[in-house]
């Protein structure tokens, strides 16, 4: 399913273009190669091996737009050293990269379904490629649907986009967070409970779940109970990595390799694994 090649194991220096800064802990960082090579084509979901220099490497979700391989962009959360240290970067500082890594979601075996995408925080940078992909193929899908929950409105991430995508009349965009001050007009509540009235055909329906795994639980479900199959639902899983192709074992869950036969899987390949300790 993934796409992994030799060209793929040697880190490849990127320069900063440009970083925003979505939340109080989390940027998104637009990168060129150093080289002035071709762009890094990438199947929506994949990931890669991004190397603070000095610092260390980590994982990190390809969040940009499949169609424009040309701009690298990756939307980082600082919760530790690395991260702390790539959200940090200035303009034209450089860092390297490996991949793209891993499986990817299935949205070509998804056509002329209704796709259902639940995430929450800093899940749904690893989705935005396939709603990108969604949107660019529009007429191949039925009904689009995506539910996001955050902790607060201050913690959403893309917050200009998802208004934009708001206004389509051909996605079904609603949001919600855990707990908001009383200015704020939105739904307060978990990522969940939007569910039961989201506009889509269960039977006909594949979902895509990124997130926390207790969210993950919620999620499939409430899916479950509006009569979604569990062999349609797909789920991004993240477990501590080191190579990132399927060497070491750090990733291992149950009998998988999580960097090589994931992240993406469908659910009830991984469900019997999930909200287990790491090995
Ligand atoms: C396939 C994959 C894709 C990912 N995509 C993204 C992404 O697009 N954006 C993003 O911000 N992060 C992403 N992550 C998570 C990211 O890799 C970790 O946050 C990072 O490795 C933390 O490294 P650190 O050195 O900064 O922090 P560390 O010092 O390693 O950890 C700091 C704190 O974060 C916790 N932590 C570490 N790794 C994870 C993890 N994987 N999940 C949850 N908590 C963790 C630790 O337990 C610790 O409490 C992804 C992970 C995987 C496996
Ligand atoms: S990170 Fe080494 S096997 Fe997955």
């Amino acid at each position: 399913m993934g796409k992994t090649d030799i060209n793929s194991m040697l880190p490849r220096p990127y320069r900063l273009q440009q970083s925003y800064q979505e939340t109080i802990d989390t940027w998104t960082l637009e990168l060129e190669p150093v080289d002035g090579t071709d762009g890094l084509s990438f199947a929506p979901g994949q990931f890669n091996m991004v190397y603070g220099l000095g610092v260390g490497e980590v994982p990190i979700s390809i969040s940009g737009d499949p169609l424009k391989p040309e701009k690298l962009v990756h939307t980082i959360r600082a919760v530790g050293a690395v991260t702390r240290a790539l959200c940090n970067l200035k303009k034209s500082d450089e860092l390297t990269i490996r991949g793209p890594y891993g499986t990817h979601w299935p949205v070509e075996d998804t056509v002329g379904h209704d796709i259902v995408i639940v995430t929450g925080g800093v899940g749904l940078p690893p989705l935005r490629p396939a709603i990108y992909h969604l949107l660019s193929n529009r007429e191949k899908y039925g009904r689009i649907v995506l539910l996001y929950g955050a902790r607060t409105p201050q913690d959403m991430l893309y917050t200009v986009e998802l208004s934009h995508w708001r206004g389509r009349f051909d996605l079904d965009v609603e949001t919600t967070v855990d707990t908001a001050k009383p200015d704020w007009h939105g739904n307060v509540g978990v990522v969940t409970t939007l569910i039961p009235g989201a506009p889509f055909d269960a039977h006909r329906a594949k979902a895509f779940i990124c997130g926390p795994e207790i969210m993950t639980r919620f999620t499939v479900q409430e899916l479950q109970k509006r009569g979604v199959s569990v062999e349609n639902i797909f789920v991004s899983l993240e477990r501590n990595m080191k190579c990132g192709v399927g060497l070491c074992g750090h990733c291992q869950l149950g009998s998988f390799f999580v960097c090589k036969e994931g992240p993406v899987f469908r659910y009830d390949q991984v469900r019997p694994f999930l909200m287990k300790r790491e090995i």
